[in-house]
């Protein structure tokens, strides 16, 4: 099993990601009231110097493209004469040419880059894990759905793909991986930052009822895919050492692993000047479940839902298998799973769904 995580994740490429995932985009949505007030308790004044905004972890960026556009128009009113530098941070591997695309208009997607002037926008290939910018040169951050991905797999998962369905010793190896993670995370942003500077954070977690992505109600999203997999090693079509090469490189914190390094008044990320302004927790209905309660067609709901599972975990099943399978055969290995998961909720559509579970964050730099 492979302990660096980089090469294992990819979201769906070409403009899949942003397509297949509406519920992603509804999150970010959300948080754009968030967004605009953290801008607006910031001291920006008009005095000619860039202004720095990032979004990182950003996919392919559609589905942040109002919300960044909001708050860059918003930084524009107030300051007529700032440059505006924003720069959109993924892993090397992402699809960093369809962020252009959509940015700058090429796509049915409304664009912002064509009617704010005096804008630059970047992309950066540079792992959120480590520095993404010079001391102090970055005035606004905004993330959201990232920073659940891990920087190493701490060990194996026995008995499930993630986990939410760990227990023991090897869920206790996740959560200290996800905790040094956070802190990393937060202290590279604290140097990154000006002071003054504000970080909207969306991040996958468990919330106050242990609710989770595709955890919440009805059937459990994760359960099924460990399912669905196992019995693909069952039916001899992946093997056994596949099966338990499968784990996702990510760690769901709670509310109180969230805060900690921002209120703990000892933690290195408190002395190093970050502050909790805010945090919430929101759980934002899966879009294809709420359609198929209005149009009650089983077959559509499977063919629309299963999309938007694909865009963010086909690659973490496709690292599992075999780097001595052909290509081809890994494609239909990887298809044949999907189907399986298509036919099950087109035969049982009840209670199916992927609800997001996210804090909601809120943190300024000294
Ligand atoms: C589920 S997508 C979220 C995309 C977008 N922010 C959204 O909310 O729709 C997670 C993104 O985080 C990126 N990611 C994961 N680990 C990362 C890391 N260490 N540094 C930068 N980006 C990372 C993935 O490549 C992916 O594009």
């Amino acid at each position: 099993m492979a302990a660096n995580t980089a090469g294992d994740i990819r979201m769906k490429g070409s403009g899949y990601y942003s397509l297949a995932t509406t519920g992603a985009k509804d999150v970010i949505d959300g948080a754009l009231p968030l967004v605009i007030g953290a801008l607006k308790a910031m001291d920006i004044p008009d005095n000619g110097a860039v202004f720095t905004m990032a979004d990182m972890g950003c996919a392919d960026g559609g589905t942040s493209i109002d919300t960044i556009g909001a708050a860059l128009r918003h930084v524009r009113g107030r300051a007529p004469s700032r440059p505006l530098s924003m720069v959109y941070t993924d892993l090397p591997r992402n699809d960093f040419s369809q962020i252009f695309q959509i940015v700058h208009g090429l796509t049915d997607i409304p664009a912002y880059a064509p009617d704010i002037d005096n804008l630059y926008v970047f992309t950066s290939g540079t792992s959120f894990h480590r520095r993404l910018f010079p001391e102090g040169a970055l005035n606004f951050g905004f993330s959201a759905t990232s920073s659940h991905y891990l920087s190493a797999r701490p060990g194996p998962i026995t008995d499930h793909v993630h986990m939410v369905g760990a227990s023991g010793a090897e869920r206790a190896a996740y959560a200290e991986q996800g905790r040094a993670d956070w802190s990393r995370i937060l202290l590279n942003r604290a140097a990154d930052l000006a002071p003054g500077g504000r970080l909207v954070l969306i991040n996958f977690c468990r919330d106050e009822q242990g609710r989770y992505l595709g955890g919440t109600t009805g059937v459990n999203m994760f359960d099924t895919f460990d399912r669905l997999w196992r019995a693909l090693a069952d039916k001899g079509v992946i093997t056994n050492d596949e099966y338990a090469a499968t784990v996702f490189p990510q760690y769901y914190r709670d509310v109180e692993e969230c805060s900690a390094p921002l209120v703990d008044t000892d933690h290195p990320v408190y002395r190093a000047g970050l502050r909790l302004d805010h945090i919430e927790t929101r759980v934002i209905d899966c879009p294809y479940r709420l359609d198929y309660e209005r149009h009650g067609d089983a077959a559509k709901f499977a063919t629309a839902y299963i999309p938007t599972l694909r865009s963010w975990s086909e690659s973490v099943f496709a690292a599992g298998l075999s780097i001595g399978r052909p290509g081809e055969e890994r494609a239909e290995i990887i298809d044949c799973f999907f189907d399986s998961y298509e036919t099950f909720v087109r035969e049982n559509p009840q209670g199916q769904g992927m609800d997001y579970v996210h804090t909601y964050m809120v943190i300024k730099k000294e």
